[in-house]
């Protein structure tokens, strides 16, 4: 129950309390953004499809940690009532001591990338460059479905690619 405990503290107590913090202050701005980093751990349509990489991930708090914090996002959206431009990112498979400090776990097996492009992906939100994605659960290539109905809906009409939703 502590990693469940602490595990929320950090990916959903912790956005919630700068969220909160800077929401008045962002409502001020013009051209305001708010970016949270998720994960596609959280998809519940990702995590419940036996064909999808992301299905075998043994993590129960971190993956209700990020479905939790998937949800406050789309919350916040409705709180700024469009007047932030509000996105859900996942930062994506890169080395980081996120799993451990060993190199194995830093670089998940080798499958994980190098860390630049998650930030990459930060910039493009920030400089304008996915704008047409306010509102969406993006990941570098393209987008994450939220849950059961969009994933099943998208996978069935083809767009599935390796259990993610590619568009670009
Ligand atoms: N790496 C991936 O493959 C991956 C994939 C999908 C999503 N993400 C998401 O991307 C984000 C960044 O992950 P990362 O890979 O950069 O991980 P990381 O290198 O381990 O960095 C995590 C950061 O969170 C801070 N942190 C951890 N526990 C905290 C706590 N209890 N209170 C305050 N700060 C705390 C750490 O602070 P200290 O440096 O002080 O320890 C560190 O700065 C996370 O939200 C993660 O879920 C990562």
């Amino acid at each position: 129950m502590t990693k469940f405990r602490d595990t929320f503290e950090t990916n959903v107590y912790g956005p919630v309390l700068v969220s909160e913090a800077f929401r008045l202050l962002l409502l001020k701005s013009s051209n305001a953004y708010s970016l949270f980093i998720t994960s596609g751990l959280g998809s519940l349509g990702l995590a419940s499809d036996p064909s999808s990489p992301h299905y075998g991930y043994q993590g129960t708090s971190y993956r209700a940690s990020k479905s939790a914090l998937n949800m406050v996002v789309v919350e916040e959206q409705k709180v700024c009532k469009g007047k932030v431009k509000v996105f859900t990112c996942c930062a994506g498979l890169v080395v980081s001591n996120l799993r451990g400090t060993s190199d194995a776990a830093r670089q998940a097996g080798g499958n994980a990338e190098d860390p630049e492009t998650s930030a990459k992906m930060v910039l493009d939100v920030l400089e304008g460059r996915r704008e047409e994605d306010v509102g969406k659960f993006i990941q570098r290539p393209g987008l994450f479905a939220w849950g059961f109905l969009e994933y099943s809906l998208l996978k069935h009409a083809g767009s599935n690619h390796g259990g993610c939703l590619l568009r670009r």
